[in-house]
């Protein structure tokens, strides 16, 4: 028996339980060519190439000046002086490994804010926890497990946590959460495991749900524990075949903003990785500005007031 609001899983998942038994500095260089020793078209060629067979990324012509800017960081830092050197470097050095962490850094964009998208989570508390906890047929009725994938630092994450805790707590005290947070950039998965935010992260959070549940300390915002153990992060590539086929049993999935970063055959791959991740009657909830349309048939489209979401039937 799992002890009321206790976190037994802690370490892989978070887990809430009423039996619930649980960002790379450096130069930006100018669009001349002589920043480092010049981006040719060759080399800018070679390294979108690189950047999306690693990620599923793919830089467009018209971002060749932003990657330029972001891979100078990490060439000046290395003191390289070239794209071509650091392209060999992340490519076949002996710390291949180690740098991939730090083109990743660089590369990503990581903007997000705490409750970014408040019709999700009301569709979230209002309807689809609701329907999936009292469907007929359910194994565990009293288990949700929900992902956040490309979390980013995990507002996200906790924004999920909060509005069910908030609203579903009383209504379900049975209930048993995990909710997890990845993405590929190991940097703000350390903020997002912290829980300490800056202002610019709790500018759209209702003032009700940042009196409850942060605690402030000057300039900083901190998630409270009841929120934190609920949550847990792990570093993951959504193009990753291996890890992708670890990530399975999930009733719902927010795969938010990550997807416009992806060219139409990275976003198949990782919509099907996501499909297969999720239970029966699950949801997937992506980006106001993202669609699956030409993407996915799989999924049966259902509409909420001011947002949409993806059921698997
Ligand atoms: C703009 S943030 C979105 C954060 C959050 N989902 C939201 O909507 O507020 C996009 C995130 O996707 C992550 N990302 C990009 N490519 C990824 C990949 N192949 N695998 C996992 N995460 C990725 C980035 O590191 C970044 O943190």
């Amino acid at each position: 028996m799992i002890n009321q609001f206790s976190s037994p899983l802690r370490k892989n998942t978070s887990t809430f339980s009423f039996t619930l038994g649980n960002k790379a500095g450096g130069i930006m260089p100018s669009s001349s060519a002589s920043s480092a020793a010049g981006f040719s078209d060759a080399s800018f060629q070679e390294w979108r190439d690189l950047i999306y067979e690693l990620s599923g990324i793919y830089f467009q012509d018209n971002k060749k000046y932003l990657l330029e800017s972001r891979l100078q960081k990490r060439i000046s830092y290395l003191n390289l002086g070239t794209f071509e050197k650091y392209y060999e470097y992340v490519k076949s050095g002996p710390n291949r490994k180690n740098e991939l962490k730090y083109l990743f850094e660089v590369i990503t964009i990581n903007e997000t804010f705490f409750f970014r998208n408040q019709p999700q989570l009301d569709a979230l508390v209002t309807t689809v926890v609701p329907a999936l906890l009292e469907s007929n047929g359910r194994v565990n009725k009293n288990k949700l497990r929900i992902w956040s994938a490309a979390s980013s630092s995990g507002e996200e994450a906790y924004s999920v946590a909060m509005v069910i805790w908030e609203m579903l707590r009383p209504k379900y005290p049975g209930l048993t959460l995990e909710i997890i947070g990845t993405d590929i950039n190991y940097a703000v998965l350390e903020t997002a495991r912290s829980g300490i935010y800056k202002e610019y992260s709790i500018r759209n959070t209702p003032p009700y749900y940042l009196k409850k549940y942060f605690k402030q300390d000057g300039n900083t915002w901190e998630v409270i524990p009841d929120i934190k153990r609920l949550v847990t992060f792990k570093e993951l590539n959504l193009t990753d075949d291996a890890g992708m086929k670890m990530m399975t049993g999930f009733d719902i999935i927010f795969c938010a903003n990550v997807l416009i970063y992806f060219d139409t055959k990275s976003k198949i791959k990782v919509i099907n990785s996501l499909y297969n991740s999720l239970n029966r009657d699950g949801y997937l909830f992506i980006g106001y500005s993202e669609t699956l349309h030409g993407i996915s048939k799989a999924f049966k489209l259902v509409s909420f007031p001011k947002t949409i979401g993806y059921k698997k039937e």
